[in-house]
């Protein structure tokens, strides 16, 4: 009998032994990868440097390169399980990759190509390839026309996934001279009392007059005492001609919630937003979109028609990619309901995080990581 345990144990430590290898070698790459940065930077290879970058902290890899980085490890796997015995490294020319792409029966459904890191192609852009995700229009007048029966015909949906949570936790962001893109029938004036102190003044934009003056009417009966605001009817497109040339028209802090999905153009909306931004202002977003499951994806590719027409709401967008096309970095990044509501802190990317933004150890031992060179 004790011969059958002993056997049992053997066999059981076999993959615990080649996992710990396989750890063994990433951090010997690892660290070659590293020497080779701190000597030159442009020396790395399109895969060294989506592996140093998904590791550093202060770093998130785009939403195209975390697609492409998930390609190399399943490759990396493969090269492992080939070279079991011996030490080489994985560091695959992005042609290789390619030709491994191609040869996958599990991408035989998807293009026969790997992602493009630069001059990416359209169909690699989910919101552009995807034929499931809407053309954007503006929706000004049906968002106009709605607003009377606005908040009956959300709040249910809302207090049934709990979203004043997720609305608290967007306006326990912000702070100093604050801008709300989008602020619809004021639904987060609610949640602003706690915060209320933190706030020099406050502006609500949004692109239907009629949703305005509902916000107008909320946020003085909340707070009548409170002067420095003002309400203004505009698109989020056009926030840079309505600051006009006013250079002291800059904000600390600009949220939106759920605007993006009814934006003609979600990605200059963001442009813009940054451009509005103070030095160490961040933009706060609470919005929703494609979650990171197929099968949630599926869904709302599936439903996306009936969503438009129902709430001229393109819910299936990529979320991340925008961001990524507006330039802007990811400081927080915080999912929910299946990962289809996108709860977001963004920075321009010379801006330096700030304090409460850096993961736990490094506020613990005061560390500082740079973001990584391309
Ligand atoms: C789904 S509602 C969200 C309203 C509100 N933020 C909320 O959380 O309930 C979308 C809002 O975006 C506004 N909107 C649509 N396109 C816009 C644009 N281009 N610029 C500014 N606001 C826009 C609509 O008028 C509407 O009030």
């Amino acid at each position: 009998m004790p011969k059958i345990y002993l056997s049992a144990m053997v066999i059981s430590l076999i993959p615990l032994y080649f996992y710990m290898r396989d750890r063994f070698y990433e951090d010997k790459q690892l660290k070659v990868i590293h020497e080779k940065y701190d000597k030159d930077p442009s020396s790395l290879s399109e895969y060294e440097y989506l592996a140093m970058k998904s590791l550093n902290p202060h770093d998130k890899l785009r939403p195209l390169e975390h697609k492409k980085y998930k390609i190399y490890q399943l490759m990396r796997k493969e090269f492992r399980r080939k070279n079991l015995l011996n030490g080489e490294m994985f560091n695959p020319t992005p042609e290789e990759l390619e030709e491994w792409y191609s040869k996958q029966a599990r991408f035989k459904n998807s293009k026969q190509k790997a992602p493009l890191l630069t001059n990416v192609d359209k169909e690699d852009k989910t919101n552009e390839g995807n034929q499931s995700i809407i053309k954007a229009e503006d929706t000004t007048d049906f968002y106009n026309a709605k607003a009377k029966e606005y908040d009956d015909a959300v709040k249910w949906e809302e207090r049934g996934i709990l979203m004043g949570g997720k609305r608290r936790w967007l306006m326990s962001h912000i702070r100093g001279d604050v801008l709300e893109v989008s602020c619809g029938t004021g639904r987060n004036i609610p949640y602003l009392s706690s915060y209320i102190d933190k706030v020099k003044s406050i502006t609500f934009l949004d692109s239907a007059p009629q949703m305005v003056e509902i916000t107008r009417q909320k946020f003085h009966d909340a707070f009548p005492k409170f002067k420095k605001v003002a309400f203004t009817k505009g698109k989020a497109e056009d926030l840079l001609e309505l600051a006009g040339d006013n250079e002291n028209l800059k904000y600390d802090t600009i949220v939106e919630a759920f605007g993006l999905c009814c934006h003609e153009d979600p990605v200059k909306a963001l442009q813009n937003m940054a451009k509005l931004l103070k030095p160490g202002g961040r933009i706060i977003l609470l919005e929703h979109g494609r979650s990171k499951w197929q099968f949630v994806n599926n869904h709302l590719d599936f439903r996306s028609a009936k969503r438009w027409e129902t709430w001229k709401c393109r819910w299936n967008l990529e979320i991340g990619e925008l961001v990524d096309e507006a330039g802007l970095d990811i400081t927080k990044e915080k999912r929910a309901h299946l990962s289809t509501t996108w709860m977001l802190v963004l920075k321009k990317p010379e801006d330096p995080i700030h304090q409460d933004e850096k993961p736990f150890l490094d506020k613990l031992f005061g560390k500082t990581h740079k973001p990584i060179e391309k």
